[in-house]
């Protein structure tokens, strides 16, 4: 199967005609996604005409087809005139970077932030969310997987930032195996089922500890805003650490405009915890979206019944306290896939499945919340 990589090597060869370089020097092939033979892309352009585009319909089409590659989409977009100046900016810094992959070293991968650079996610248009509990394990790390790729499924432009640094896991939950790519000095996240991911998972060799102290933290995901390409986005999810440390504050301080969902099980403690976490949110004028209580009931298979293995009602009544809604009860079980499946994720639940359809509501929910005319 052809890769991301690949693919960007082989067109590299078509020049951009305003800017007269390679269409992957300037980072104008975006959102790589590969099923078996067909490849899906978004090709940005500096050309308003539909002659420009047919010709790079056909360019593209012809390097592809050569490569045993069978069907391909091309979504074409004009170039924003952020985008357009931030190519400006690094033609006269004149810094000639050359496309290298990203280096999977140490956490210092993102280069330091640079004052005189712009974000690169421009945050007007973004609903940022963070997913927030009081206790661990609590599955904020599912729910955040879930309802981004749901989101994605309803035709969002979903980005998620693992913003737990110690207790990293949206990679591994998503079955994502690459390594970002660097471009320009740009990092691209990884996407998978139209969902792009960054983590610190991928930039730390064999599952090595982190150890750094605070400060160092909150840099890290200063960086993970700034120096990521992310392109538009309509959701940027953030999966925190569990509790109200550092990271949480730290994120509630970068994002005074983040939304928040608290995830809980039912039982009452661990609302009780999650509680805390809400205060957070309510003292940081974070409005708060609701409350999705996980691991709510065991269904079982062959009579249906429910069995509320972990007790009852901690999320409404957590929901109740934090003056939000219940977003959604998931109930317990893990989803239906099958490591021989070509988008295998241990975490992720297909669309079809019961689990699927309940994050495909609780999207919905949200993306009427937060788009309400
Ligand atoms: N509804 C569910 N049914 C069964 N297993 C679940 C469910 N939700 C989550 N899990 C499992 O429970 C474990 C903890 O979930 P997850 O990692 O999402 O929690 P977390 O709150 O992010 O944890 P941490 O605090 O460590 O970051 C994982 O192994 C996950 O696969
Ligand atoms: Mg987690």
């Amino acid at each position: 199967m052809i890769t991301k990589e690949q693919i960007l090597t082989f067109v590299q060869q078509l020049k951009d005609p305003h800017f007269k370089q390679s269409v992957t020097k300037l980072n104008l092939i975006r959102d790589i996604m590969i099923k078996e033979d067909s490849v899906s892309l978004t090709f940005v352009t500096t050309e308003e005409g539909d002659s420009y585009k047919e010709e790079m319909r056909q360019a593209v089409l012809e390097i592809l087809q050569g490569q045993d590659v069978k069907q391909v989409h091309i979504r074409f977009r004009m170039i924003t005139d952020h985008e357009r100046n931030q190519i400006q900016q690094t033609m006269q810094e004149g810094d000639g970077q050359q496309e290298a992959p990203a280096q999977p070293s140490q956490p210092s991968a993102p280069s330091q932030p640079s004052s005189l650079r712009e974000p690169l996610l421009e945050t007007e248009n973004v609903n940022f969310i963070a997913v927030a509990s009081g206790k661990g394990g609590v599955g904020k790390s599912t729910v955040t997987v879930n309802l981004a790729v749901a989101l994605a499924r309803s035709g969002k432009k979903v980005g998620i930032v693992d913003a737990d640094i110690y207790g990293f896991s949206v990679p591994d939950m998503m079955g994502i195996e690459e390594m970002p790519q660097l471009i320009d000095n740009r990092i691209i996240p990884i996407e998978k089922f139209g969902v792009k991911v960054i983590s610190m998972g991928f930039f730390v060799q064999d599952n090595a500890p982190v150890i750094w102290r605070g400060p160092m933290l909150g840099k890290m995901l200063r960086n993970f805003f700034n120096e990521v390409e992310w392109g538009e986005l309509d959701y940027m999810l953030l999966d925190l650490p569990p509790g109200t440390g550092d990271i949480a504050l730290d994120v509630h301080q970068m994002l005074p405009h983040s939304k928040e969902i608290i995830v809980t099980t039912p039982h009452a403690t661990a609302a009780f915890v999650a509680a805390r976490a809400g205060a957070m949110a309510v003292h940081t004028e974070h409005e708060i979206l609701g409350v999705v209580e996980n691991m709510s009931y065991f269904e079982c298979k062959s009579c249906g019944e429910k069995e509320y293995v972990f007790g009852k009602g901690g999320g409404a009544k957590l929901a109740d306290e934090l003056n939000s809604e219940l977003l959604a009860q998931i109930p317990l079980g893990a989803p239906d896939n099958h490591v021989s499946e070509a988008d295998y994720s241990p975490s992720v639940y297909k669309e079809q499945s019961a689990t699927g359809q309940l994050y495909m509501e609780m999207a919905d929910k949200v993306i009427s919340k937060l788009e309400k005319l």
